[in-house]
C-alpha cells in the first residue's frame, strides 16, 4: 500500500489556490505557509513547479492518457502501486470523471493471474480527504476498515480518537475505510457468484477491477440503455438474484439504481459499493433496502415491465432479514427435537 501525503497536500493547496470560491480572507489565511511565503509567484510558475514535482514522482510510469495538471499528481500516485505490482502498464483513457471518483481504462499485464487485456481503475478523488460524503446513514453498524481490509478494533484508541476529532489522519482512515468497504464487498460478492467486477487489487486511494467495455467505449449504465422487450424479465430477475445474494451475506447495496448497473453484451453488472450497509446491523436497513428496490422497479417500469416494489420488499424482508440463517437452524433443531420426543 502506498500513499504519498505530500502530493495530495500539494493538490489541495493547488486546488485551494485556484478555486474561485476560496478568495475570502479567512481561507487565504488558512493556506499553507509555503504558498503565503511566495506571494509574488505568478500562477503559471506555481503550476509549473507542481508539474515538475509530479514529473519527478512519475519515475517511469508514463501514460498514454494525458491527465490534466489538476489530476496528474494524484492519478499517477494512486495507480503507481498497481504499476509496481505489475497489474497494469498504462492508463489509456478516462472512462468517467465524477464528484467522488474517476474511473480509468487501463492496459493490463497479462500474467499475475490476470487474463484480461483491460482493467478499470476507480480512483477516489483527493477532495474526499477533507469532505467525506455524508455517510452516517450507512455507517451505522459498520466498523472501520484498515487499508488491509481488517476491522480497526476498538482497542486502537489513537485511530478512533482521530476519527472522532476529524484530524487529517482521521479523515485518511475514514477515506480508506470507505474504499476498503467497496473492495471487500466486491471480494465477498464475486466469490459468491454475484454479477460484480472481479476485484484485482486495492491501494489506499484506488481499486483495480474487471473492465466492462472495449478499447473504444466503456459499458453504458442501464439508465442509458433501451432494453428489448424480451430482455426485461430475465434482467429484472438477474438484478433481484444479486440483491438476494447480498442479503444472504447480510448486505444491502444502499445506492442501487440504473445508474450503478452496467450493461454490456446483454448482461448486467452491479457496481459502486462503498456505502454498502448491514441488513441486520443498521436500524435504517428497511428504508435503505426499500429505496433500492423502488429505484430498480422504477427503471424497469419505464422500460415496460411492471413489478410491485412493495410485494418484492415484503418477500425479501421476511425471507432474508426477519429469518436469518441461525433462526432457520434454530427452528429446525426444535422441529427435530420434537420429532425425537
Ligand atoms: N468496472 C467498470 N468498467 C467500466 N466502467 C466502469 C466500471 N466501474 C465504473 N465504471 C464507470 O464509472 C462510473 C463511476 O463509477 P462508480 O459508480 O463506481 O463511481 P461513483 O462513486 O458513482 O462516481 P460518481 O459519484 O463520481 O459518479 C460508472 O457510472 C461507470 O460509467
Ligand atoms: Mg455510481
Amino acid at each position: 500500500m502506498h500513499y504519498n501525503h505530500s502530493v495530495t497536500d500539494e493538490y489541495e493547496q493547488y486546488e485551494d489556490q485556484f478555486n474561485p470560491l476560496h478568495t475570502d480572507r479567512q481561507a487565504r489565511r488558512k493556506r499553507k505557509p509555503r504558498l503565503t511565503h511566495t506571494p509574488k509567484k505568478a500562477v503559471h510558475e506555481i503550476v509549473d513547479e507542481l508539474a515538475d514535482e509530479t514529473a519527478e514522482l512519475e519515475g517511469g510510469f508514463n501514460t498514454t492518457y494525458q491527465p490534466s495538471r489538476y489530476e496528474e499528481g494524484w492519478l499517477l500516485n494512486s495507480l503507481r502501486p498497481f504499476y509496481e505490482l505489475h497489474f497494469i502498464h498504462d492508463v489509456l483513457a478516462l472512462v468517467k470523471g465524477g464528484k467522488e471518483a474517476s474511473v480509468y481504462r487501463c492496459a493490463a499485464i497479462l500474467d499475475n493471474g490476470n487474463a484480461e487485456p483491460l482493467l478499470a481503475a476507480k480512483v477516489y478523488r483527493p477532495r474526499m480527504f477533507r469532505q467525506l460524503r455524508n455517510d452516517g446513514l450507512y455507517r451505522e453498524g459498520r466498523g472501520v476498515l484498515s487499508a488491509e481490509g481488517h476491522e480497526v478494533i476498538e482497542r486502537d484508541r489513537r485511530t478512533h480518537r482521530a476519527l472522532k476529532k476529524k484530524t487529517a489522519f482521521g479523515s485518511q482512515v475514514a477515506h480508506t475505510s470507505w474504499l476498503m468497504y467497496e473492495f471487500t464487498t466486491l471480494q465477498q460478492l464475486y466469490e459468491a457468484g454475484a454479477a460484480v467486477p472481479r476485484p484485482v487489487s486495492a491501494s489506499e486511494n484506488a481499486i483495480l477491477m474487471t473492465y466492462y467495455g472495449d478499447e473504444q467505449i466503456a459499458a453504458p449504465i442501464l439508465h442509458q440503455v433501451r432494453l428489448e422487450a424480451d430482455e426485461l424479465a430475465p434482467l429484472f430477475t438477474e438484478v433481484l438474484r444479486n440483491v438476494e445474494i447480498m442479503l444472504q451475506h447480510g448486505l444491502i447495496h444502499g445506492d442501487l439504481s440504473a445508474y450503478n448497473i452496467l450493461y454490456w453484451e446483454g448482461a448486467i453488472t452491479l457496481i459502486d459499493f462503498p456505502q454498502v450497509t448491514g441488513c441486520h446491523s443498521n436500524s435504517n436497513a428497511y428504508m435503505i433496502l426499500q429505496r433500492d428496490i423502488e429505484r430498480i422497479c422504477q427503471y424497469f417500469a419505464g422500460q415496460g415491465l411492471e413489478r410491485d416494489p412493495a410485494t418484492i420488499m415484503n418477500y425479501l424482508w421476511k425471507h432474508y432479514v426477519e429469518r436469518r440463517p441461525q433462526d432457520v437452524e434454530a427452528d429446525l433443531s426444535v422441529l427435530l427435537a420434537e420429532d425425537e420426543g
